[in-house]
């Protein structure tokens, strides 16, 4: 098959790159994320970090390093990286060289995800992704399921956008806007509703989008006829330039008694997740069209489109083969 039409860099912000369980204290775990081997691991004290996965001394791996209190220890000679990434101590017990420094990612942890900040010249964040209420505040922890897609966190992220498909693929009774997208800096902001069931039937859910970049899109659901609210989250993270591992995640406002919530929680997270399944292989099938023939009843695809442009370094192109043009 002909290599399709992709977006060739991966954009600025902030991914996903596991859960808080996945990486329990002392843990070292590899995983590869932005087309490089990267270290995940968790100090005794419980701070994760994120870091290189080659020792800066001979080349190592670290995966097969160790936690050692505060530091990650090299299994080949010993060395011992801080939270800065500075070697702090050798194997030797001698002098510690000063350039031996393992490159290091900023990250933050919370709601049960540790996200961290990709930019192509690893400058440090330029904003924050929200901190969603937990079970302090009357909400559920989030029920996460993950799939691998050949695709680019910005067509993934384009869908919340794409209210076209919503019927056609995901067969919804209807579809509509409930307002105008609205763009602040990083921050893209949609509203529109959904009706789940159509007919007689009718189960009307409105849904409030935020994109805060495009490895994180929240979606706040309100469903009046039950009086249920979600927060829905869609992570995309982006492996290396053609696939994502794409999260899917739901928490609820506490509804009725705990198994009924737990209940709730489970249906939605359910459906969530057969929603990204259906789009799946058409992300994997599909080429980038740069400009789409839009047509009425499309969503805000041009303005999604220029707020994309803020989160590449250099301007978006297509790699490999030339753009389709309209
Ligand atoms: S390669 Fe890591 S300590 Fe030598
Ligand atoms: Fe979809």
């Amino acid at each position: 098959m002909v290599d399709n039409f992709r977006l060739a860099e991966i954009p600025l912000g902030w991914y996903t790159v596991a859960t808080s369980k996945e990486v329990k204290p002392g843990q070292v775990l590899p995983v590869k994320y932005f087309g490089q081997e990267l270290i995940l691991y968790r100090t005794e004290t419980g701070e994760a970090r994120l870091v290189d996965a080659y020792c800066p001394h001979m080349g190592a791996h670290l995966a097969h390093g160790k936690v050692q209190g505060d530091t990650l220890r090299c299994s080949f000679h010993g060395f011992e990286f801080g939270g800065d990434g500075r070697c702090v101590r050798t194997g030797y017990g001698k002098a510690v060289p000063r350039k031996a420094k393992l490159g290091t990612w900023p990250i933050r942890e919370h709601n049960g995800f540790v996200f961290a900040w990709y930019h192509p010249e690893r400058t440090q964040p330029d904003w924050d992704i929200p901190v969603l209420p937990g079970p302090k505040e009357g909400w559920t922890n989030f029920r996460t399921r993950q799939i691998s897609v050949k695709s680019h966190p910005q067509e993934t992220s384009e869908n919340s956008v794409d209210v076209g498909h919503f019927v056609e693929v995901h067969g919804f009774g209807d579809s509509w806007y409930n307002g105008d997208l609205e763009v602040e800096g990083h921050l893209l902001k949609n509203a529109y509703g959904i009706d789940y069931l159509g007919g007689k039937l009718s189960l009307i859910c409105n849904f409030r989008v935020e994109v805060h970049g495009l490895g994180y899109s929240l979606v706040r659901v309100n469903t009046p006829r039950f009086d249920a609210n979600f927060n829905l989250l869609i992570l995309s993270s982006p492996v290396d330039e053609d696939n994502v591992i794409l999260r899917t995640a739901v928490s609820v406002r506490n509804w009725g008694p705990r198994p009924w919530t737990l209940f709730v929680r489970e249906a939605a997270s359910f459906g969530l997740n057969k929603e990204v399944g259906e789009d799946a292989p058409i992300w994997e099938a599909k080429r980038y069209v740069e400009k789409p023939i839009l047509a009425e009843g499309d969503g805000p695809i041009a303005e999604y489109r220029r707020y994309c442009k803020q989160f590449y370094a250099q301007p978006a192109v297509t790699a490999k083969l030339p753009v389709v043009a309209a």
